[in-house]
Protein backbone atom coordinates (compact mmCIF):
# COMPACT_ATOMS: atom_id res chain seq x y z
CA UNK A 1 0.00 0.00 0.00
CA UNK A 2 1.14 3.49 -1.00
CA UNK A 3 -0.14 6.25 0.70
CA UNK A 4 0.44 9.88 -0.86
CA UNK A 5 -0.70 12.73 1.55
CA UNK A 6 -1.16 16.30 0.01
CA UNK A 7 -0.82 19.01 2.74
CA UNK A 8 0.67 22.53 3.75
CA UNK A 9 2.38 21.00 6.86
CA UNK A 10 4.50 17.69 5.55
CA UNK A 11 7.07 18.16 7.89
CA UNK A 12 4.60 18.10 11.02
CA UNK A 13 2.71 15.37 9.76
CA UNK A 14 5.47 13.23 9.36
CA UNK A 15 7.26 12.34 12.17
CA UNK A 16 3.96 10.63 13.76
CA UNK A 17 3.82 8.10 10.69
CA UNK A 18 7.33 7.66 10.12
CA UNK A 19 8.05 6.11 14.16
CA UNK A 20 6.96 2.87 15.81
CA UNK A 21 5.43 -0.16 14.17
CA UNK A 22 4.46 1.98 10.54
CA UNK A 23 8.01 3.11 11.02
CA UNK A 24 9.46 -0.52 10.79
CA UNK A 25 6.73 -1.30 8.00
CA UNK A 26 8.31 1.66 6.21
CA UNK A 27 11.78 0.61 6.56
CA UNK A 28 11.30 -2.58 5.55
CA UNK A 29 9.15 -1.43 2.26
CA UNK A 30 5.96 -2.86 3.15
CA UNK A 31 4.26 0.41 2.65
CA UNK A 32 5.23 3.61 1.69
CA UNK A 33 4.33 7.21 2.71
CA UNK A 34 4.95 10.83 0.83
CA UNK A 35 4.24 14.15 1.89
CA UNK A 36 3.70 16.87 -0.93
CA UNK A 37 3.99 20.23 -0.23
CA UNK A 38 0.86 21.69 -1.84
CA UNK A 39 2.48 25.26 -1.53
CA UNK A 40 5.25 24.14 -3.93
CA UNK A 41 2.90 23.89 -7.05
CA UNK A 42 1.96 27.58 -6.84
CA UNK A 43 2.56 29.98 -9.36
CA UNK A 44 2.36 32.92 -7.84
CA UNK A 45 5.81 34.89 -6.38
CA UNK A 46 4.40 34.99 -3.23
CA UNK A 47 3.39 31.62 -2.92
CA UNK A 48 -0.13 32.50 -1.94
CA UNK A 49 -2.48 29.28 -1.58
CA UNK A 50 -5.50 30.79 -0.29
CA UNK A 51 -7.90 33.57 -1.14
CA UNK A 52 -10.90 35.60 -0.36
CA UNK A 53 -14.58 33.15 -0.78
CA UNK A 54 -16.52 34.65 -3.90
CA UNK A 55 -19.96 35.84 -2.08
CA UNK A 56 -18.05 36.81 0.86
CA UNK A 57 -18.02 35.43 4.34
CA UNK A 58 -15.13 34.75 6.70
CA UNK A 59 -12.04 32.71 6.39
CA UNK A 60 -10.17 31.92 3.24
CA UNK A 61 -10.55 29.15 0.62
CA UNK A 62 -7.65 27.06 -0.50
CA UNK A 63 -7.02 27.90 -4.51
CA UNK A 64 -8.10 24.56 -6.67
CA UNK A 65 -5.05 24.89 -8.70
CA UNK A 66 -2.03 24.54 -6.39
CA UNK A 67 -3.98 21.53 -5.63
CA UNK A 68 -4.68 20.33 -8.87
CA UNK A 69 -1.19 20.57 -9.72
CA UNK A 70 0.22 18.46 -7.14
CA UNK A 71 -2.48 16.01 -7.27
CA UNK A 72 -1.77 16.05 -10.85
CA UNK A 73 1.55 15.45 -10.32
CA UNK A 74 1.33 12.86 -7.81
CA UNK A 75 -1.36 10.88 -9.71
CA UNK A 76 1.13 10.53 -13.12
CA UNK A 77 3.16 8.69 -10.50
CA UNK A 78 0.33 6.87 -9.36
CA UNK A 79 -2.56 6.80 -11.87
CA UNK A 80 -4.62 4.43 -10.49
CA UNK A 81 -4.44 5.89 -6.56
CA UNK A 82 -8.05 6.24 -4.88
CA UNK A 83 -8.48 10.46 -4.37
CA UNK A 84 -9.61 10.70 -0.53
CA UNK A 85 -10.81 14.75 0.42
CA UNK A 86 -10.71 14.71 4.48
CA UNK A 87 -13.41 16.81 5.16
CA UNK A 88 -16.35 16.89 8.20
CA UNK A 89 -19.28 16.48 4.98
CA UNK A 90 -17.65 13.17 4.68
CA UNK A 91 -18.85 9.60 5.34
CA UNK A 92 -17.75 9.03 9.13
CA UNK A 93 -14.70 6.71 9.11
CA UNK A 94 -14.92 3.67 10.80
CA UNK A 95 -13.59 0.09 11.01
CA UNK A 96 -14.95 -1.53 8.11
CA UNK A 97 -14.26 1.80 5.65
CA UNK A 98 -10.70 1.12 6.41
CA UNK A 99 -10.29 -2.33 5.93
CA UNK A 100 -12.68 -1.52 2.80
CA UNK A 101 -9.49 0.62 1.69
CA UNK A 102 -6.83 -1.43 2.66
CA UNK A 103 -8.38 -4.72 0.62
CA UNK A 104 -9.44 -2.45 -2.38
CA UNK A 105 -6.67 -0.01 -3.31
CA UNK A 106 -2.95 -0.56 -3.78
CA UNK A 107 -2.64 3.50 -3.63
CA UNK A 108 -4.29 6.46 -1.92
CA UNK A 109 -4.10 10.58 -2.22
CA UNK A 110 -5.43 11.88 1.30
CA UNK A 111 -5.94 15.47 0.42
CA UNK A 112 -5.60 17.74 3.99
CA UNK A 113 -7.81 20.95 3.63
CA UNK A 114 -7.16 23.54 5.51
CA UNK A 115 -8.64 26.97 6.50
CA UNK A 116 -12.64 27.27 5.63
CA UNK A 117 -11.91 24.13 3.03
CA UNK A 118 -10.99 24.22 -0.57
CA UNK A 119 -12.46 25.46 -3.70
CA UNK A 120 -15.68 22.78 -4.94
CA UNK A 121 -14.09 22.57 -8.31
CA UNK A 122 -11.32 20.95 -7.04
CA UNK A 123 -13.83 18.25 -4.93
CA UNK A 124 -15.30 17.88 -8.10
CA UNK A 125 -12.68 17.52 -10.65
CA UNK A 126 -10.23 15.22 -8.84
CA UNK A 127 -11.93 13.90 -5.54
CA UNK A 128 -13.15 10.18 -5.46
CA UNK A 129 -14.46 10.28 -2.03
CA UNK A 130 -15.15 12.42 1.07
CA UNK A 131 -13.87 11.05 4.76
CA UNK A 132 -14.90 12.63 7.85
CA UNK A 133 -13.17 11.49 11.05
CA UNK A 134 -16.30 12.90 12.92
CA UNK A 135 -18.88 15.03 13.84
CA UNK A 136 -16.83 17.90 14.38
CA UNK A 137 -14.53 20.55 13.05
CA UNK A 138 -10.96 20.83 13.35
CA UNK A 139 -8.68 23.36 11.58
CA UNK A 140 -6.98 21.19 9.08
CA UNK A 141 -6.77 18.20 7.56
CA UNK A 142 -3.43 16.65 9.00
CA UNK A 143 -5.16 15.25 11.86
CA UNK A 144 -7.87 13.10 9.57
CA UNK A 145 -5.41 12.30 7.15
CA UNK A 146 -2.97 10.42 9.51
CA UNK A 147 -5.68 8.88 11.42
CA UNK A 148 -7.01 7.52 8.16
CA UNK A 149 -3.48 6.42 6.89
CA UNK A 150 -2.36 4.70 10.25
CA UNK A 151 -5.80 2.48 10.14
CA UNK A 152 -5.26 1.80 7.11
CA UNK A 153 -1.77 1.05 7.00
CA UNK A 154 -1.85 -1.36 10.17
CA UNK A 155 -4.24 -4.03 8.42
CA UNK A 156 -1.42 -4.41 5.42
CA UNK A 157 -0.02 -7.80 5.43
CA UNK A 158 3.16 -7.67 7.45
CA UNK A 159 2.70 -4.32 9.43
CA UNK A 160 1.38 -6.15 12.23
CA UNK A 161 3.47 -8.98 13.52
CA UNK A 162 0.66 -10.97 13.94
CA UNK A 163 -2.57 -11.27 12.16
CA UNK A 164 -4.41 -12.13 15.51
CA UNK A 165 -2.96 -8.48 16.72
CA UNK A 166 -6.14 -6.95 14.84
CA UNK A 167 -9.08 -10.48 14.63
CA UNK A 168 -9.48 -10.06 17.90
CA UNK A 169 -9.42 -5.91 18.70
CA UNK A 170 -12.44 -3.93 19.15
CA UNK A 171 -14.47 -3.25 15.94
CA UNK A 172 -13.48 -5.98 14.10
CA UNK A 173 -16.25 -8.48 14.14
CA UNK A 174 -18.52 -5.50 15.36
CA UNK A 175 -18.03 -6.05 19.06
CA UNK A 176 -15.50 -4.21 21.30
CA UNK A 177 -12.32 -5.88 22.77
CA UNK A 178 -12.41 -7.80 26.02
CA UNK A 179 -10.20 -6.54 28.87
CA UNK A 180 -6.55 -6.84 28.89
CA UNK A 181 -4.11 -7.25 31.77
CA UNK A 182 -0.44 -7.19 31.87
CA UNK A 183 2.24 -8.14 34.89
CA UNK A 184 2.06 -7.72 37.86
CA UNK A 185 -0.76 -10.18 39.13
CA UNK A 186 -1.84 -7.54 41.39
CA UNK A 187 -1.55 -4.10 41.12
CA UNK A 188 -2.68 -2.03 44.13
CA UNK A 189 -4.58 -4.59 45.52
CA UNK A 190 -6.47 -5.51 42.05
CA UNK A 191 -5.93 -9.21 40.85
CA UNK A 192 -6.39 -10.27 37.73
CA UNK A 193 -9.20 -12.50 36.86
CA UNK A 194 -7.86 -15.73 37.96
CA UNK A 195 -8.93 -17.63 34.70
CA UNK A 196 -6.04 -15.39 32.83
CA UNK A 197 -3.69 -17.10 34.97
CA UNK A 198 -5.00 -20.73 34.25
CA UNK A 199 -3.50 -21.31 31.52
CA UNK A 200 -6.42 -23.34 30.16
CA UNK A 201 -7.05 -21.83 26.44
CA UNK A 202 -10.44 -22.66 25.96
CA UNK A 203 -11.66 -21.38 28.82
CA UNK A 204 -9.58 -18.34 28.09
CA UNK A 205 -11.10 -17.86 25.05
CA UNK A 206 -14.92 -18.65 26.31
CA UNK A 207 -14.29 -15.93 29.28
CA UNK A 208 -12.88 -13.58 26.44
CA UNK A 209 -15.95 -14.07 24.12
CA UNK A 210 -18.20 -13.41 26.64
CA UNK A 211 -16.48 -10.45 28.26
CA UNK A 212 -16.17 -8.81 24.61
CA UNK A 213 -20.25 -9.19 24.47
CA UNK A 214 -20.38 -7.67 28.25
CA UNK A 215 -18.07 -4.73 26.93
CA UNK A 216 -20.18 -4.03 24.10
CA UNK A 217 -23.03 -4.11 25.75
CA UNK A 218 -22.15 -1.92 28.43
CA UNK A 219 -20.67 0.51 26.06
CA UNK A 220 -21.61 0.58 22.85
CA UNK A 221 -24.89 -0.99 23.00
CA UNK A 222 -25.95 0.42 19.75
CA UNK A 223 -22.87 -1.83 18.32
CA UNK A 224 -25.47 -4.52 19.14
CA UNK A 225 -27.81 -3.77 16.95
CA UNK A 226 -26.22 -4.74 13.39
CA UNK A 227 -23.73 -6.89 14.98
CA UNK A 228 -23.66 -10.81 14.22
CA UNK A 229 -23.86 -13.13 16.90
CA UNK A 230 -23.65 -17.19 16.59
CA UNK A 231 -26.65 -18.48 18.45
CA UNK A 232 -24.30 -19.42 21.22
CA UNK A 233 -23.10 -15.28 21.61
CA UNK A 234 -27.31 -14.62 21.74
CA UNK A 235 -27.38 -16.97 24.63
CA UNK A 236 -24.45 -14.95 26.56
CA UNK A 237 -26.11 -11.75 25.34
CA UNK A 238 -29.82 -12.83 26.87
CA UNK A 239 -27.83 -13.89 30.15
CA UNK A 240 -25.85 -10.74 30.58
CA UNK A 241 -29.08 -8.45 29.90
CA UNK A 242 -30.61 -10.25 32.40
CA UNK A 243 -27.82 -9.66 35.04
CA UNK A 244 -27.52 -6.20 34.13
CA UNK A 245 -31.96 -5.83 34.86
CA UNK A 246 -31.64 -7.63 38.00
CA UNK A 247 -28.95 -4.94 39.08
C1 LIG B 1 -12.18 24.36 9.31
S1 LIG B 1 -12.29 22.96 8.27
C2 LIG B 1 -13.39 23.52 7.02
C3 LIG B 1 -14.80 23.21 7.33
C4 LIG B 1 -15.75 23.66 6.23
N1 LIG B 1 -15.82 25.11 6.16
C5 LIG B 1 -17.14 23.10 6.49
O1 LIG B 1 -17.92 23.75 7.18
O2 LIG B 1 -17.43 21.98 6.03
C6 LIG B 1 -10.73 22.97 7.46
C7 LIG B 1 -10.29 21.63 6.93
O3 LIG B 1 -10.12 20.73 8.02
C8 LIG B 1 -10.39 19.40 7.61
N2 LIG B 1 -11.35 18.84 8.58
C9 LIG B 1 -11.94 19.49 9.60
N3 LIG B 1 -12.72 18.70 10.33
C10 LIG B 1 -12.64 17.47 9.77
C11 LIG B 1 -13.24 16.21 10.07
N4 LIG B 1 -14.09 16.05 11.08
N5 LIG B 1 -12.90 15.16 9.30
C12 LIG B 1 -12.06 15.30 8.27
N6 LIG B 1 -11.48 16.47 7.92
C13 LIG B 1 -11.76 17.55 8.66
C14 LIG B 1 -10.88 19.47 6.18
O4 LIG B 1 -9.82 19.08 5.32
C15 LIG B 1 -11.22 20.93 5.99
O5 LIG B 1 -11.01 21.37 4.67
Amino acid sequence: MRIDIMTLFPDAMSPLLTESIIGRALSRGIIEINFHQIRDYTKNKQKQVDDYPYGGGLGMIMNADPLYNCWKAVKNDVPDARTIYLTPQGAVFNQAKARELADKYKALILVCGHYEGVDERFIEECVDEEISIGDFVLTGGEIPALAVADAVFRLIPGVLSDEICFNEESHYDGLLEYPQYTRPAVWREKAVPEILLSGHHANIKKWRRREAIRRTLIKRPDMLKTVNLSPEDKLILSELEEEQNNQ
